[in-house]
């Protein structure tokens, strides 16, 4: 097991890569806890968690929402949950979203820590403090900064993830290698078929590389000011496919990755041949890097994307891999820049 820290205004956080689900009593360090979790982690794995208090919530980005909040105040509230409560968070990325949400604002903030089960909430959505819930068909529209106190990345239950989940999580490895990690890229080049095949060493390192970079970028940059909009690489492109097509957000993602790697490349940043490569990476760990048709309303719901600056878009571009810039792209430079890639 390897440990990291986030060091944040919103709170301090201690990052367990590694850790297993069992050793949760271990955080939980005694106090009065309440597990927030899904239907489908409960049938899997009830066992280990039987001996706290469990508010079960369905399943799908549909039910991130303030109704599914509401609920979770009324329960904690009849299990008299008070200033001295943990809760504990354990699924994926929507679990950990609305567990980091709840416990912030109830009581005006408890503890919390999450138990992160898909490879997704592992590398990114369970680090760095933002927590949240969709509102009014609006993504993430009503949410607080705060830090985990403890985020367990257990290695094991990723085997019980759909291989379309799984997938999703490595689009986002990929980010975090071509943006900040050209020893990482190398390694995910040389190890992608072990990584796909959940090979315990390989997994581990590679989810704790990712954790680094990003709680790395959190550290200097908590409330995406700056810096912190790196991780967006392959996501202004990435929103617009998935909200136009409804694709899964790592495979949006991953076809988002490619296109800007191209239009770093049609800029004069990126060599042909990084950009080469970062699509020959994605696609051997069948990963989409095009889509066809969708073209014009992928273009009209980037002109309407809420990070829009006036009539620029900020793109996070690569200048190689394991180094980006953000670069203004003006609208009528979209079109012609994204030709013959989406
Ligand atoms: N807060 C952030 O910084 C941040 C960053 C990225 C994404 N997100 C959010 O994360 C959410 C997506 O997260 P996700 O991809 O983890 O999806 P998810 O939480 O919906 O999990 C995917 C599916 O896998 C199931 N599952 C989870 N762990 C499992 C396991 N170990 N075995 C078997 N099945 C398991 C879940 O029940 C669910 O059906 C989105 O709402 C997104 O907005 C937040
Ligand atoms: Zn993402």
């Amino acid at each position: 097991m390897k440990t990291l820290h986030i060091q944040g205004k919103t709170g301090k956080s201690t990052l367990l890569v590694g850790e297993r689900l069992q050793k949760l009593e271990h955080y939980i360090a005694g106090r009065p806890a309440v597990i927030i979790t899904d239907h489908h982690l409960l049938d899997l794995y009830e066992k280990d968690f039987s001996c706290y208090p469990v508010v079960t919530i369905g399943c799908g980005e549909t039910i991130k929402t303030l109704d599914t909040v509401n609920s979770i105040y009324r329960q904690l509230v009849d299990l008299e949950a008070d200033r001295s409560t943990v809760i504990v968070g354990i699924g994926g990325g929507i679990v950990c979203d609305i567990t980091g949400f709840v416990a912030s604002t109830y009581m005006r903030g408890v503890s919390f820590g999450f138990v992160a089960s898909t490879l997704l909430a592992q590398v990114d959505a369970s680090v760095g403090g933002k927590n949240g819930v969709n509102f009014d068909g609006f993504k993430n529209m009503v949410g607080v900064f705060s830090q985990p106190e403890f985020v367990i990345c257990d290695m094991n239950l990723l085997h019980t993830l759909s291989k379309r989940d799984l997938l999703c999580g490595f689009a986002e490895i990929v980010k975090h290698a071509v943006i900040a990690d050209a020893e990482m890229f190398v390694y995910l080049e040389r190890h992608w078929p072990q990584a796909l095949a959940l090979d315990s060493n390989v997994i581990e390192k590679l989810v704790y590389d990712s954790v680094v970079i990003k709680a790395g970028v959190v550290n200097r940059d908590e409330t995406e000011k700056g810096e912190r909009r790196i991780l967006n690489f392959g996501h202004t492109i990435g929103h617009a496919i998935e909200k136009t097509t409804g694709a899964p957000h790592g495979e949006a993602v991953s076809i988002g990755m490619v296109a800007a790697a191209a239009i770093a490349h049609r800029c004069g940043l990126l060599s042909e041949k990084d950009a080469a490569r970062i699509k020959d990476l994605l696609t051997r760990m069948n990963l989409p890097t095009r889509l066809s048709g969708h073209r014009e309303a992928i273009l009209s719901a980037m002109r309407k994307d809420k990070k829009r600056e006036g009539d620029d878009i900020l793109f996070v571009l690569p200048e190689g891999i394991g180094k980006t810039v953000i670069r203004p792209v003006s609208l009528s430079q979209i079109g012609q820049l994204t030709d013959g890639l989406i």
